[in-house]
This record gives C-alpha cells, structure tokens and sequence, in this order.
C-alpha cells in the first residue's frame, strides 16, 4: 500500500480482538518510536498488554472494547505539535503492519498509564492500538476549499497535501485547521481555537506532508 492508501484505510477502531500484537510489529513501532524520540525531543512509549488503562467507566463510555495496547504520548508540556505528528507517524506504521488504532485524549484513565514522564514533560494522550474487531468506518469530512486558502490556481502538490489532510485524525472529527498558500511555495499552517487543535494541527501537517512530497515545498517560519 502507498502512503495514501494507508492515509484512506485508516479508521478509528475501538474494539479489539484478543490477538497480541506479533512480534515483529512491536518490534517496528519500537524502532520507529525510538527515532522519533530522538529527531522531535519526545519520550513516546509502546505498552503492551496492559488493560488496565482502558477497563473503567470513562472507556465504556467511550465505546472501547477489549484495549490493551496503546502508546503512551509523552513529551515536553508544549510540544502538542510534534506530538501529533509523532504520534501519527507510529499509527500510519500501525496501519501499514496490518493494526488498528484511535487516538484517545479523553476517554480513558491517565493515571493508570504506567509510562515514564520525566521533569517538564506531560502524558498527552495515548493511542489505542491492536487488531480491530472491524476496520472502522469513514466519517464525513469537510471540503477541501474549507480548510485552506489559496490565492488563483491550486497547484498540484498543493493538492495532494490537502486531500492528505483532509484525512488525518481530528479530536471529535473537528477540523479546525487551516493551510495557506503563501507565494508559491511556502505554506503556513494554523490551529483554530478548540480543544485538542495544536494536536490536530500536527497530525494534519504530517499528513499534508507526506501528500505533498518532500520537494518544492517548505512550511512559514
Ligand atoms: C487528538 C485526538 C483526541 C481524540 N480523543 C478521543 C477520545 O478521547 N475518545 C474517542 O473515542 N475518540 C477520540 N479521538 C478519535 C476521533 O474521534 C476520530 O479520530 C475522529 O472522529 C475521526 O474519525 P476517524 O479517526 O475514524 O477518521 C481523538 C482523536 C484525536 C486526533
């Protein structure tokens, strides 16, 4: 599956099978966790077989099922951005190796999380993950004259970064995220106000990136 296959099959699920996570699987997450610990200054953490997260009242309430995997989402207090973006490059590698995931913010319980959180940093919200009892479903999403500016023609790059976007995970599917075009090449990225939205903003770009390429293109300073 290319990148955007990937992007179009990924679906929040919230119920899984009682499957372990294979070996190898965890072995990639790992890997990958570990590099983006390194390159974005995060301290992301796979933890297996560990119910205990998901077991009470806040996930019934949630619709989750049978949760025992999950990454915990560690990282500086404010760095909601990087977190997104790390944090959806481990679930486009989850999707890939053949799991299912869900981003969790609300529904679940912190302080059951047995991660590390060093001095100055904080448990953002963790990423549900395993094999799915389904495949999810998708969700309506907004045009992609919505959710970005651009003055004239759209160029094709530009395109396909946002129809990438246009997939990415959003808390309670809001979107509220906004790209413009800026010049011809330089585009700048900007979280509107809600809760949860700078992490939305990094998913988003991660997405928009992987779309758009990595040529010709840079993000605003
Ligand atoms: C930052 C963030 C936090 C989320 N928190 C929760 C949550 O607490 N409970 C939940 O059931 N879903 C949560 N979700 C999942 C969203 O509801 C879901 O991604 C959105 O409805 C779009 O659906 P899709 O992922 O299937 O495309 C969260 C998603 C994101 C990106």
């Amino acid at each position: 599956m290319d990148r955007m296959e990937v992007m179009r099959a990924r679906h929040s699920v919230r119920s899984f099978t009682d499957r372990q996570v294979v070996p190898a699987a965890a072995q990639a997450l790992r890997d990958a966790l570990d590099e983006a610990n390194r390159e974005q200054g995060l301290h992301m953490q796979l933890i297996l077989d560990e119910p205990s997260a998901f077991s009470g009242p806040l996930a019934h309430y949630g619709k989750f099922h049978n949760v025992k995997n999950y990454i915990a989402l560690v990282g500086p207090k404010n760095a909601q951005r990087s977190i997104g973006c790390g944090g959806e490059q481990a679930v486009l590698l989850a999707q890939s190796l053949g799991l299912n995931t869900c981003w969790v913010a609300m529904t679940y319980r912190r302080g059951k999380v047995p991660c590390t959180v060093e001095t100055g940093e904080k448990l953002h919200c963790v990423v549900a993950l395993g094999y799915g009892t389904t495949q999810g479903v998708s969700h309506p999403v907004k045009p992609i004259e919505q959710l970005c500016r651009v003055d004239g023609a759209m160029p094709e790059w530009f395109r396909r970064g946002m129809e990438a976007a246009q997939l990415a995970p959003t808390a309670m599917n809001q979107q509220k995220f906004l790209f413009t075009l800026e010049g011809t090449d330089t585009v700048r990225a900007k979280a509107l106000a809600g809760p949860y939205t700078q992490i939305d903003l990094g998913i988003a770009m991660c997405h928009f990136a992987l779309g758009a390429g990595a040529e010709g293109w840079r993000w605003a300073d």
